[in-house]
Parts: C-alpha cells; sequence; structure tokens
C-alpha cells in the first residue's frame, strides 16, 4: 500500500514538472531568434533560406512572364483568369518574403519600400484577375512590372524587365 502511494506520488510531481515545461515555450517567444534555452530551441521565426536570385528568377520573373502571356489578350476562360490570379498573389507573397532579405548595408528602407510595394501591386492585379477586368489587369501588370525595375534601378541590378515584351 506505502509503495502504491509513493508511485501516485513520483506521479504528480511528474505531472507538475510536465506543466512546467509545457509553459515554458511561451516564455521563450520573448528571446530572439536562435537563443536557445535549457537546451529548448526557441519559438521559429522566419529567416531566408534561398538565395535571393533564386527568388527573382523562380517566382518573380516566372510568374510575370506568365502573367504576360495569359494577359496578352483578354482570357475568355475563368481558368486563365484563375491563373492569373494565383501567379499575381506568389509575385505578392515573393514581396513579403523579399522583405526578410534587406541588404546589410544601404538602402535597407527603400528594399523594404519596395518589398511592400511588390505586395500591395500583385494585390491589386489579383484583385482585377478575380474580377475578370481586363483593363484593370493590363494596368496591375505594368504598375507590377513598375516596382521591378525601380528596385532594379536603386540597388544597380542591371535587369529590365517587360512582362509585355514577348
Ligand atoms: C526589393 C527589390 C527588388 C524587387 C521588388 C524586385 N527585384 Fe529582381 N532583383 C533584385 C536584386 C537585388 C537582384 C540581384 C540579385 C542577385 O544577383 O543576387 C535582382 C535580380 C533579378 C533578376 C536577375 C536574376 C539573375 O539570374 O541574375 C531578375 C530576372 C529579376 N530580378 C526579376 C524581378 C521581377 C520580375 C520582379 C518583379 C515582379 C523583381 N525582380 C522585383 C531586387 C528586386
Amino acid at each position: 500500500m506505502a509503495r502504491v502511494r509513493y508511485w501516485a506520488a513520483v506521479g504528480l510531481a511528474g505531472a507538475a514538472c510536465l506543466c512546467v515545461s509545457a509553459a515554458q515555450p511561451v516564455a521563450q517567444t520573448k528571446q530572439p531568434a536562435g537563443v536557445t534555452i535549457q537546451g529548448k530551441a526557441a519559438t521559429p521565426t522566419p529567416e531566408p533560406v534561398a538565395e535571393t536570385k533564386l527568388l527573382m528568377n523562380g517566382l518573380a520573373a516566372a510568374n510575370l512572364r506568365g502573367l504576360g502571356r495569359t494577359l496578352r489578350d483578354k482570357p475568355t476562360e475563368a481558368e486563365a483568369w484563375a491563373f492569373a490570379r494565383g501567379q499575381a498573389l506568389l509575385i505578392a507573397e515573393s514581396g513579403n518574403l523579399l522583405m526578410l532579405r534587406p541588404p546589410k548595408t544601404n538602402g535597407r528602407d527603400d528594399w523594404l519600400g519596395y518589398s511592400g510595394d511588390l505586395r500591395d501591386a500583385g494585390d491589386k492585379l489579383a484583385r482585377a484577375a478575380a474580377a475578370k477586368d481586363y483593363a484593370k489587369a493590363r494596368a496591375g501588370l505594368a504598375a507590377l512590372a513598375n516596382v521591378c525595375n525601380r528596385c532594379h534601378q536603386t540597388f544597380q541590378v542591371a535587369t529590365r524587365v517587360d512582362p509585355f515584351a514577348e
């Protein structure tokens, strides 16, 4: 009997420990990214993994080219509009990813500003595509390409994009 009570007490103590350790991650959210406390990683925060160049080619340029093709003439199929909306949103989302990659030295504010503009312009174009508004979508695509080119000019990137070139 005494033994049973002993194990019950150990069980309770164990449960108390579990509660304490379960509460720890909440406290850890206040720590800066990557800080490790008592052998446990802090709550994950967004961190860049891919090179900026890869995002440019794989996300920004690929989807801008696709939009140029889809919107060359007024789409007749709902599917094409839905596709254009998705491509615009992927570019908008790439604005968020660019915000994680500001230059380490100069131009941080410009970079964050253009990244936000890219997100807004992509979002606006996505809305025009959702509404199947061809005039607004064409204007939105031109405005989007302007954001690409303005950022490239500011950061002396030689690439000039033109979604209507093909
Ligand atoms: C916030 C700034 C910024 C915005 C906005 C931006 N870019 Fe870029 N882009 C860069 C930088 C910086 C580079 C150079 C990257 C490198 O070489 O490491 C680059 C390079 C490129 C390249 C050349 C990649 C290569 O292989 O050399 C292409 C293509 C490109 N961007 C397309 C786009 C398109 C399309 C958009 C808009 C939909 C866009 N970019 C928006 C900053 C930006």
